[in-house]
């Protein structure tokens, strides 16, 4: 029987309420799904460095890179420098081991879910390819003359041929699929905001190279102020979109509310055939911490994204369906405390329909 070396990460505020939901849902599959899985915990989060002074550490990282994947909650504390816990487990994830997609589906499984009148599962569909290691996450720059009246902050955006090259041809790849899986042309939008930042207009040159490889692929193009507009007025135009990592962190969030909530949505920190690094998409919310009504579905959905990547396909499929299943006839109603549900009740329903479908 094949056995997955696991890291989980539940991390700080609701972090740990979701991946203990996450990990009842990977025990319900894997009962009868053929497979195991070995879970190796760790500590790294806000209420961890206030403890212990401590930030990931390089040999740790080395550990990672020889797991099959890790399964993340949710940094952020606080009562912790800003961004520091953050940049280095998540970012140091997503540098340290070159996740270089950022895998980000958008899909309607309920109309009532959806605050756009009119939208339904059928319109809200697409996958957002947000490239993970480079832009303005990169942390070139920095402050001068800090606090004083002549300070300069500087911050640097770096794109390379390499990194925009192989965001773009897993869009490709994707939309192709896609399309093959669906049965119907595939799609492949590229976002960006070359007219006003004109070295990203590598991306526009790259984008237009790569296609010619994929002529079967429809593509088109969209600057990224006009792509927040036409997301909400006609989702049913996009398929796959692949942008800058910037643009598909700010991206991601306004189209986790076309399906109903970023309570609900995941993501896969992706480098294909190395580890992985699968969370959801929502930040820590101290504010609701350890009450047991944080939304369990997005990191139940990373799970679920987390066992595709690994080629277990038919528990994957089986998680999925089961949320699609809840929200779509009406059991769970909503992707936050409107629901009336627990973070646990969500998860044990989750698991129920689970043992229902075996
Ligand atoms: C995300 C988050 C992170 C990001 C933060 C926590 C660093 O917003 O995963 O979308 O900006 O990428
Ligand atoms: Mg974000």
């Amino acid at each position: 029987m094949k056995t997955y070396n696991i890291g989980i990460i539940g991390g700080d505020g609701i972090g740990p309420d979701v991946v203990a939901e996450g990990l009842k849902v990977l025990r319900a599959v894997m009962k009868d799904g053929g497979f195991d899985c070995n879970l190796v915990g760790y500590p790294y989060s806000g209420a961890y460095y206030l403890k212990t002074k401590e930030l990931v550490p390089d040999k740790v990282l080395d550990e990672w890179r020889t797991l099959d994947a890790v399964f993340l909650g949710a940094i952020g504390h606080p009562d912790v420098e800003v961004g520091l816990v953050e940049r280095s487990v998540i970012l140091g994830l997503r540098f340290g081991l070159d996740l270089y997609i950022n895998l980000r589906p958008i899909k309607l499984y309920a109309e009532a879910l959806c605050p756009i009148k009119g939208k339904g599962p059928k319109d809200i569909d697409m996958t957002v390819v947000r490239e993970n290691t480079e832009g303005e996450y990169t942390q070139i720059g920095g402050i001068l003359k800090k606090g004083t009246p002549d300070e300069v902050a500087t911050s640097t955006s770096i794109y390379t041929r390499v990194g925009i090259e192989r965001a773009i041809r897993y869009g490709f790849e994707l939309a192709r699929e896609r399309a093959a899986a669906n049965n119907r042309p595939g799609h492949l939008t590229m976002v960006d905001k070359a007219n006003a930042i004109r070295p990203q207009e590598i991306w526009t040159r790259v984008f237009a190279e790569v296609g010619k490889e994929y002529p079967d692929i429809k593509q088109d193009h969209a600057y990224v102020d006009a792509f927040t507009m036409l997301m909400i007025q006609q989702p049913e135009k996009y398929d796959v979109v692949v942008t800058t990592n910037l643009y598909g962190d700010i991206i991601t969030d306004l189209g986790s509310i076309l399906q109903g909530g970023i309570g609900l949505a995941a993501s896969g920190n992706i480098h294909p055939g190395k580890t992985s690094m699968f969370e959801s998409i929502h930040g820590s919310a101290p504010d609701i911490a350890g009450k047991n009504i944080a939304c369990p579905l997005g990191a139940i959905m990373a799970v679920s994204m987390m066992l595709d990547y690994l080629g277990e396909k038919s528990a994957s499929k089986r998680i999925e369906d089961s949320v699609a299943y809840l929200l779509s006839s009406g059991q769970i109603k909503s992707a936050d405390a409107r629901s009336g549900l627990s973070t646990t009740q969500m998860g044990e329903m989750v698991v129920e329909q689970i043992q229902k479908s075996a």
